[in-house]
């Protein structure tokens, strides 16, 4: 049976350190400080914000909370954001995806990079391209500590990401090549995925659409680490990609859901915004 990399009791232990971090900051008289933005009224993510919030205050980190009309045009929106990057009090910026059509994209990449907590500007994800990455992406950063957590060294192996997305699989990719992996990406127009599965040590997999994909045991490789990223709602449960039941007698370690990656996606929010106030605040981060 694998054994459960537990996210929750990871998260607690680096949310301790956060915590000492915070106290650190506020006894120099920076009191760290992570603003909220929220478009719309999707239920989802006004829970996802809700949660992130929860967590900054539990370690004592300030919450601003921005929530702005599902039809916001693109230069309201700017504006708030470019707000946000002048307010010496705002050390971070999280804008909750997804945004509605009217506004582009890349409206994320307007974030002041020092505030950019999600780590998902140009600047930031060009660094970690370069390989001298500062604000790393939320989920990316926490299954990197969780490997770090189990001691799981993925040098030489061969890493199978089900995912490409500029927000998990692409950043992820490069963070385990780094790391000396060797890392093949799959996507929803690739052949084969489910036969070509077997040859991996480690598979990440990031779907959340189980009627598209799911992974079971019959395509994992005796002993494979396995990490489930993705959710779908299934009747108000949330579950993975991955078939517990069927991996699980496979695997050699693999993260519920939930209480595995998801977790530290949240964890790592709180653990960059200190990150963030330290490189405003001219503190150094090593
Ligand atoms: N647990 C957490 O903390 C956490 C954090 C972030 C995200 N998530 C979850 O992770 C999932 C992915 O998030 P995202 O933002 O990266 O979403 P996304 O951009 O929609 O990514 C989904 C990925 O799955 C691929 N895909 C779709 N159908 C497939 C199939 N049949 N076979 C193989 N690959 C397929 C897509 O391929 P294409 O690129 O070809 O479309 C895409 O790369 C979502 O469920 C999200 O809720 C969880």
């Amino acid at each position: 049976m694998a054994k459960l990399i537990d996210g929750l009791l990871v998260s607690q232990h680096i949310k301790n350190i956060v915590k000492n971090d915070v106290s650190t900051l506020l006894s120099k008289g920076i009191k760290p400080c992570l603003a909220t933005v929220l478009v719309g009224d999707n239920q989802a993510s006004a829970t996802y914000v809700k949660n992130k919030q929860i967590a900054a205050s539990s370690v004592g980190i300030l919450t601003r909370d921005f929530r702005l009309s599902q039809d916001i045009t693109q230069e309201e929106l700017s504006k708030i954001i470019e707000e946000l990057n002048y307010d010496e009090n705002v050390h971070g910026i999280l804008i909750q995806l997804p945004l509605p059509d009217q506004i582009e994209p890349s409206i994320t990449n307007m974030v002041r990079h020092e505030k950019d907590v999600d780590g998902l500007t140009s600047y930031n994800l060009g660094l970690l391209l370069e390989g001298t990455p500062k604000l790393i992406p939320c989920t990316p950063l926490g299954i990197l500590e969780l490997l770090d957590f189990y001691k799981i060294d993925v040098k030489g192996i061969d890493v199978a990401i089900i995912n490409r997305s500029n927000l998990v699989g692409k950043p992820l990719g490069i963070l385990l090549m780094n790391r000396d992996a060797t890392v093949t990406f799959f996507h929803s127009k690739s052949r084969g995925i489910e036969d070509r599965l077997k040859n991996f040590d480690c598979i990440i997999t990031a779907v959340g659409d189980r009627e598209k994909f799911t992974l079971t045991g019959n395509m994992v490789k005796d002993g494979a680490i396995i990490f489930d990223v993705g959710i779908t709602r299934i009747n108000g449960k949330i579950r993975g990609d991955v078939d517990f039941e069927s991996v699980s007698e496979k695997a050699s370690y693999l993260t519920p859901v939930p209480g595995g990656v998801g977790p530290m996606t949240v964890t790592m929010l709180l653990k960059n915004t200190v990150y963030a106030t330290r490189i405003i605040n001219k503190i150094d981060n090593n």
